[in-house]
């Protein structure tokens, strides 16, 4: 089915903010340095000056900024669909993700949604479980044994294993998988690029040749899929049909999974570096998930036990996505007037909403700097349904959220059952955190895995 390219689409940014509180800070830098160093503490000073709505320049764009769980309920669940996640995020990822759900809107993102419902059903999730462990054991094993030992990226490697497996029904040994992850890591970097031209020797050409081979590869492997029987995404992808009965097309099945792809693997990574890091700071910790796990009389979760067998696994993991959430900011563009927080926005105006703010409110959170897994067994975050919101919400609501949540607690537990975590110099608490792209310690977490 083809849908028509929305007129919004074809619109500049409002960049009229004149009655908005709030200033840009530099002329066409605005405040992006200090923002990338210390995202919260900009946020926050904005905050207190003008209030929980008012404008900035981040990341090199003008925008409103709305902080607090009622904005992040507005706009995640956009009653009368006034906010475009694809004008959102079409400055930074459009041309590299161009396809994925997440810059689809409305009608057209209803429809694409569909394609992916099967591969996150129930069924689906026990199996990818199975495929999961055997590659986390393996390599979770061998790290004890590396010397000067940095976690993050051996969980990166680890997780692109897992990945090519359960996404793609692929192994790591192949060289055609090698060469698939090196377009994939490339393209990544090509998002971050300042210089945003597909010229010879730019970084940004360098993502755009990632995202054109990675194109190639799923324009031929989607086909050898169709009619096939597997328990990977790709090929449950592949077999989704449109309600008139015809296959979605190799392209549009190759956007997702290369979106996908993206949406998957450095959140997950971000959010396992920072747990092995409040962790190796906090043995006691260690030893409660060590003992929960003792508890449940085998070495390996399994899909059942995620819910209510693991008490304190599941407030760890929630309390890493509420310190650091992943996606720190959502984006969202206007398609029409708007109120937000008292205000009327144009249309095509930018707003952000931040989850990484909301997360550290104070007046919501008791303690908010500090690791307390607890909070979530007090629950704290039940004072309103958006005060913790790593996954966001509404229509866009992260469709892999169960799966991040299986694949988080499967890696943990086997590492806290094999390992005493520690981290391999003195002072190392607090280290300096890199929140941009994603949340990690700068010296990717030099540790002691101590055989138990
Ligand atoms: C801790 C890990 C993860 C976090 C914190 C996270 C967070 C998010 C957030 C906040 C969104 C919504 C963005 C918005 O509305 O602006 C989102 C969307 C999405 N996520 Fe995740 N995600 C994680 C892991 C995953 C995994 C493992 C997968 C796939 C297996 C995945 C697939 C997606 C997809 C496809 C979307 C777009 C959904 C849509 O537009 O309908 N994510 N994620």
């Amino acid at each position: 089915m083809d849908f028509a390219l929305p007129d919004y689409v074809r619109h500049k940014d409002n960049k009229n903010l004149s009655h908005i509180p709030g200033s840009y800070g530099l002329p066409v830098v605005g405040r992006t340095f200090q923002f990338v160093l210390d995202p919260y503490k900009v946020l926050d000073d904005g905050y207190r000056e003008y209030g929980p709505v008012h404008k900035a320049s981040l990341t090199f764009q003008k925008f409103v900024v709305a902080l607090g769980p009622e904005f992040i309920q507005q706009l995640m669940l956009d009653s009368d669909r006034s906010f475009s996640a694809r004008m959102g995020y079409d400055s930074p990822l459009g041309d590299f993700f161009a396809g994925g759900l997440l810059m689809r809107d409305f009608d057209e993102h209803k429809f694409h949604r569909r394609i992916m419902q099967t591969a996150f059903k129930i069924d689906a999730m026990r199996t990818y479980v199975d495929l999961m462990h055997p590659i986390i054991d393996r390599q979770v094993d061998q790290w004890g044994d590396i010397p000067a030992f940095h976690f993050y990226p051996h969980i990166k490697t680890l997780l692109l294993d897992v990945g090519a497996k359960v996404f793609l029904g692929m192994d790591m040994e192949g060289e055609e998988t090698k060469a698939l992850n090196q377009s994939f890591l490339e393209m990544n970097e090509g998002v971050l690029a300042l210089v945003r031209k597909d010229w010879p020797g730019l970084l940004y050409r360098k993502g755009m040749n990632g995202r054109r081979d990675l194109e190639k590869f799923f324009l031929g492997l989607v086909p050898g899929r169709r009619g096939k029987e597997g328990s990977d995404m790709a090929t449950f992808f592949a077999n989704e049909k449109t309600e008139d009965g015809d296959y979605f097309s190799d392209k549009v099945v190759g956007e997702h999974l290369i979106f996908l792809l993206l949406a998957a693997h450095d959140t997950t990574t971000s959010a396992l570096t920072m747990a092995a890091y409040y962790l190796a700071n906090d043995q006691a910790w260690q030893d409660r998930l060590r003992e929960e796990l003792k508890g449940l009389g085998r070495p390996e979760l399994e899909y059942d036990d995620l819910g209510h067998n693991v008490p304190d696994l599941d407030h760890c993991f929630k309390e890493i996505l509420r310190m650091n959430p992943p996606v720190p900011m959502l984006m969202r563009r206007t398609v029409k007037e708007v109120e937000v927080g008292g205000y009327r926005l144009a249309p095509h105006t930018m707003v952000q909403i931040s989850p990484l703010y909301t997360h550290r409110m104070e007046q919501w959170w008791t303690n908010p700097h500090d690791f307390d897994p607890d909070r979530f067994a007090r629950e704290e975050h039940k004072q309103h349904s958006f005060l913790w919101a790593p996954f966001g919400g509404g229509a866009h609501k992260c469709i892999g959220l169960h799966f991040a949540d299986m694949l988080f607690k499967c890696t943990l537990a086997k590492l806290v059952q094999g390992y005493r975590i520690r981290f391999a110099k003195e002072d190392q608490y607090p280290s300096r955190i890199q929140h941009f792209p994603f949340a990690k310690p700068m010296d990717n977490l030099p540790l002691v895995l101590e055989k138990l």
